[in-house]
């Protein structure tokens, strides 16, 4: 039997256009989607949009868009466009304003509210005007709103409140009976020492607002837009349920890691096998900001670099996990050094090599090597690897071994063996590297691995199950293409 997988990104809000921190928590969704599929499992891939926020309604009167859903109707395509310009292969796309999501978040509601977890109380906050939003002092800078730089007033409002503090101590108990429930090792971490601080009950609604999904039980109100936001992941394709990998941002951590686990335990959801957090990239530096204008855009990126090259940098500059740093001149340098010098010219070199002693025939397999035992582990080390996550560590054991061809090349001189049958196995020891490679690579790189598949004349089928040494059929011919990658002056 096939083993589900299924994989989220956060749903983005819809109030802006896809920036390169977006897509880069897509593109590792996308990643353990592709990986997971060469495994042969049944893999359901969910993203989409978080519309229900007031800042949907400021961003339409900005534009001066009165019709709401006109709005996001338009916004959804630009997403839509912009994921498959970068070939992200989700199966599915939820939006908040749909009726599906709609009747989840009610039935939702109605197992919480019967299991006696909401009441009615008042809600004391600092609520800034400009922003219409409510923050604590924490989140204000010198007491000041971050954006509009004006003190909050101070709110006092009736609203419906979940029993967060309820589910304290079965959170902790949860968190540390799984240890594979939130990634990595420290957010687990962190996330246990604030459930154990204390835990405030949570606003789940607000009153008067004119955009968001009406509360059931009282008229005047609307849902709190992150407690209807959280229910996507059900609402999708509730028969999916639970997830198996939750990916978010730093950013979002107590969101997914505490209210949400709290909000299914209430409801008598299971809870995803894993919530996955990653770091955040600053740009050159500089922390990516609207006001900056320094929020790179990843489909201008992807045409100037290629789309390989840059979801190949994402992921190997920075550990998946951490923080890491983008720049447009670390991009050049990872493309120029590890996929135009490395990958792209042994590609290059060996096909060559076939082509002229060969004539463009796959050689004979004859004898395993010192350099082909090597080989034959990596889909193993790339397995386990993937498994935990270690994105960066799993492409640089990939990239040893295309260093590893290089210098196999470089020692065993093939250009002056005069031993058809020596000099044969190992273009054919070569080859096979080159196979295994594309498939491997695929997840993270599919365009360059569908060249080379092309390229060594085989079917463009990526399955981790192919990875048994001797694939390569003898006198089946190659097709040499064009080389992959042009190296860019910086
Ligand atoms: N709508 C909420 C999520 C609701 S999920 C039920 C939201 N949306 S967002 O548009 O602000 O997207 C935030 C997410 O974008 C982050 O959690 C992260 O995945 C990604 N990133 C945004 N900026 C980023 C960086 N600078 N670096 C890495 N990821 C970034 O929050």
């Amino acid at each position: 039997m096939k083993l589900k997988f299924f994989v989220t990104t956060p749903i983005y809000y819809v109030n802006d256009v896809p920036h390169i921190g977006n897509a880069y928590t897509t593109i590792a969704a996308d990643i353990l989607a592709m990986w997971n599929r060469i495994l042969g499992n049944e893999v359901f891939f969910l993203t989409g949009l978080d519309e229900n926020s007031i800042k949907t309604v400021k961003a339409a009167k900005e534009k001066g868009i009165t019709n709401l859903h006109e709005y996001t109707d338009s916004m959804a395509k630009t997403w839509k466009d912009a994921w498959s310009s970068l070939k992200i292969s989700n199966n599915d796309f939820i939006r908040t304003t749909e009726d599906r999501h709609k009747k989840t978040v009610l039935s939702f509601f109605k197992k919480i509210f019967d299991n006696d977890d909401i009441y009615k109380g008042t809600y004391e906050g600092l609520y800034c005007e400009g922003c219409e939003q409510f923050y604590t002092e924490k989140d204000l800078e010198n007491g000041l709103c971050p954006f509009h730089k004006k003190t909050p007033k101070k709110i006092t409002e009736k609203n419906y409140f979940f029993k967060l503090s309820k589910y304290q101590k079965p959170l902790i108990e949860y968190i540390e009976n799984n240890p594979n429930f939130i990634k990595p090792e420290s957010r687990r971490n962190e996330v246990i020492s604030f459930i154990k601080e204390d835990l405030h009950d949570v606003s789940i609604s607000r009153p008067h607002l004119e955009w968001g999904i009406d509360l059931p039980i009282d008229s005047n109100h609307k849902f709190w837009v992150w407690f209807d936001a959280l229910i996507n992941y059900i609402s999708a394709n509730p028969s999916q349920w639970p997830a198996t990998v939750q990916i978010v941002g730093k950013d979002i951590l107590r969101f997914h890691c505490v209210i949400w686990p709290a909000m299914l335990m209430s409801a008598g959801y299971q809870l995803p096998e894993t919530i996955f957090v990653h770091g955040f990239f600053t740009i050159d530096g500089q922390k990516i900001s609207k006001s900056l204008g320094n929020a790179v855009d990843p489909i201008e990126l992807s045409k100037k670099h290629g789309l390989d090259a840059v979801r190949y940098f994402l992921f190997r500059e920075i550990p998946f996990g951490s923080d890491g740093d983008f720049s447009d001149e670390a991009v050049v340098q990872r493309k120029n050094s590890d996929l135009a010098d490395n990958l792209g010219n042994l590609v290059n070199r060996v096909l060559v090599l076939v082509e002229r002693y060969f004539d463009s025939s796959i050689p004979k397999f004859v004898a395993k090597d010192n350099f082909v035992k090597k080989v034959s582990g990596l889909p193993e080390r790339v397995e386990n690897l993937m498994e935990n996550f270690q994105f960066h560590n799993a492409l640089s054991e990939i990239w040893q071994t295309i260093a590893e061809a290089n210098k196999y090349i470089n020692e065993t001189k093939p250009w002056k063996i005069k031993n058809k049958e020596k000099l044969g196995n190992i273009l054919y020891n070569l080859m096979e590297t080159l196979r295994y490679v594309a498939i491997l690579i695929y997840p993270f790189m599919p365009e360059t691995a569908e060249k080379i598949m092309k390229q060594l004349g085989l079917e463009l089928r990526f399955s981790f199950k192919d990875l048994t040494w001797g694939g390569l059929r003898e006198g089946k011919k190659i097709r040499r293409g064009n080389i992959l990658f042009t190296k860019l002056q910086n």
